[in-house]
C-alpha cells in the first residue's frame, strides 16, 4: 500500500435526494384533490449515496465521484455528503440534466417509489480522475444496472483497479429492463464482493436456491483467477445475510431483531458495514455480522441515512445482542 493511498473507499455511482412522504395512508387522488399527510421529508436518497453516507458515519475516509446538475437538488445532496465528511470535490455539476430524484410514498407497511432519472445515469468511469483513484484503498460501485453511461465499460475499470492493488466491490440492485445481466458476470470476475439481495442473486444467477444462487455466483466470478475469486455477500432483510466463496462454506448471520420505521436502504447501510468490517481484516462471518447490525439500525428513522450508526453504536449492538446475529455454517 502506498502511502498517498489516504481514502478508505472511492464510490462511483449515482447522487440523488429523495422526497419521503409518510402518511398511514400516503395514496394521492387525482381529480386535483389536495390531502393532507403526515409529513413530507427531504434527504439522501440513492444507493451509492446512501453506502457513502454509512461508510462515513463508521469513521472511514470517503470521497465520492458522479453527476449533479446545477439545481437545488443537487446543491442539496452534495452539501448533505460534505456535512458528512464526504469529499465530493470531484463530483461533476452538468448543467445540461436536473439532478435525479425520487419521491417515495411511504405508510410504514409498504411504499411506492416515483424516480425521474436527470443524472442518475450519467457518471462515467472514463472521468474518474486518476489521481483520485491513486488515493484508494476500496472502489464501490452501487446501482449497477442505473449506470446507463458507463456500464459497459465498468468490468474493465474495476479490473484495472485490482490491478493497481485497489479492492474492489458492487451492488446491482433491482434491473428495470428485467434483463438481469448488462456485465454483472464480467464484473463478478473483476470484484472482491458482490452485494446483491436474494432476488437479485436468483435472477442474476438463474438459481432458485438462495444458497445455491450465492455458490453459483461465487463460481461465475472466481472463473480464470487464482485468488478464489470474489465473496458474495447475499442480504435477507429480515432474516439476515449470508456469504460464501468458490469452494468455502455458506456461512449465515441472524438479523439484528428490529422494528423498522424504513427499510430504505438497509442494503446500502448493510454494505457500508460489512466493508468496514471487511477492509480492518474481519473473517466472513464477522463481516456479515457487522453489516446485519448496520442495515437493522439504519431502519430507525425514515429514509436512508438518518439512523446509520457509528462504530460505538454497533459495537453497543453487538454486546447487547449476543443471542442474536449468530453464525452459522453448512
Ligand atoms: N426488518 C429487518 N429487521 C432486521 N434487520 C433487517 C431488516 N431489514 C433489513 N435488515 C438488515 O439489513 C440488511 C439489508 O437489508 P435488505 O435485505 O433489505 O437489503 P436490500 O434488499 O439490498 O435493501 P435496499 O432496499 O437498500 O436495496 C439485511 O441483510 C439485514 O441484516
Ligand atoms: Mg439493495
Amino acid at each position: 500500500m502506498t502511502a498517498e493511498r489516504d481514502l478508505d473507499i472511492l464510490v462511483i455511482g449515482e447522487l440523488n435526494p429523495d422526497v419521503i412522504v409518510s402518511d398511514p395512508d400516503p395514496v394521492p387522488a387525482f381529480g386535483e384533490v389536495e390531502r393532507l399527510v403526515g409529513s413530507i421529508h427531504l434527504t439522501v436518497g440513492s444507493s451509492s449515496a446512501i453506502f457513502a453516507c454509512g461508510a462515513a458515519r463508521l469513521g472511514l475516509n470517503v470521497a465520492f465521484f458522479g453527476v449533479v446538475g446545477d439545481d437545488a437538488f443537487g446543491r442539496f445532496v452534495l452539501e448533505a455528503l460534505r456535512g458528512r465528511g464526504i469529499d465530493v470535490s470531484t463530483v461533476l455539476v452538468d448543467p445540461r440534466l436536473p439532478t435525479g430524484a425520487s419521491v417515495i410514498l411511504t405508510s410504514g407497511r409498504d411504499r411506492a417509489i416515483l424516480t425521474a432519472l436527470g443524472t442518475i445515469a450519467a457518471m462515467d468511469v472514463d472521468l474518474v480522475p486518476a489521481a483520485l483513484l491513486a488515493r484508494a484503498r476500496h472502489l464501490h460501485s452501487g446501482c449497477f444496472y442505473m449506470q446507463e453511461t458507463s456500464r459497459s465499460r465498468l468490468p474493465a475499470f474495476f479490473a484495472s483497479a485490482r490491478a493497481r492493488g485497489i479492492t474492489t466491490s458492487f451492488d446491482t440492485n433491482w434491473d428495470p429492463t428485467g434483463a438481469w445481466d448488462g456485465g454483472v458476470r464480467d464484473m463478478l470476475r473483476a470484484s472482491d464482493v458482490f452485494f446483491p439481495n436474494a432476488a437479485e442473486a436468483r435472477l442474476i444467477s438463474g438459481v432458485a436456491d438462495v444458497e445455491e444462487a450465492a455458490r453459483a455466483l461465487a463460481r461465475i466470478g472466481a472463473e480464470g483467477r487464482t485468488d478464489g475469486g470474489p465473496v458474495i455477500a447475499v442480504k435477507l432483510g429480515a432474516e439476515g445475510a449470508l456469504a460464501c466463496s468458490a469452494g468455502g462454506p455458506v456461512i449465515r448471520v441472524q438479523a439484528l431483531p428490529a422494528d423498522p420505521v424504513d427499510t430504505t436502504g438497509a442494503g446500502d447501510s448493510f454494505n457500508a458495514g460489512f466493508l468496514r468490517a471487511w477492509l480492518d481484516g474481519a473473517d466472513l462471518a464477522g463481516s456479515l455480522r457487522y453489516g446485519a447490525v448496520c442495515g437493522a439500525l439504519s431502519t430507525r428513522a425514515l429514509g436512508g441515512v438518518d439512523a446509520q450508526p457509528t462504530r460505538d453504536e454497533v459495537a453497543a449492538a453487538l454486546t447487547s445482542n449476543t443471542g442474536a446475529a449468530t453464525d452459522g455454517t453448512d
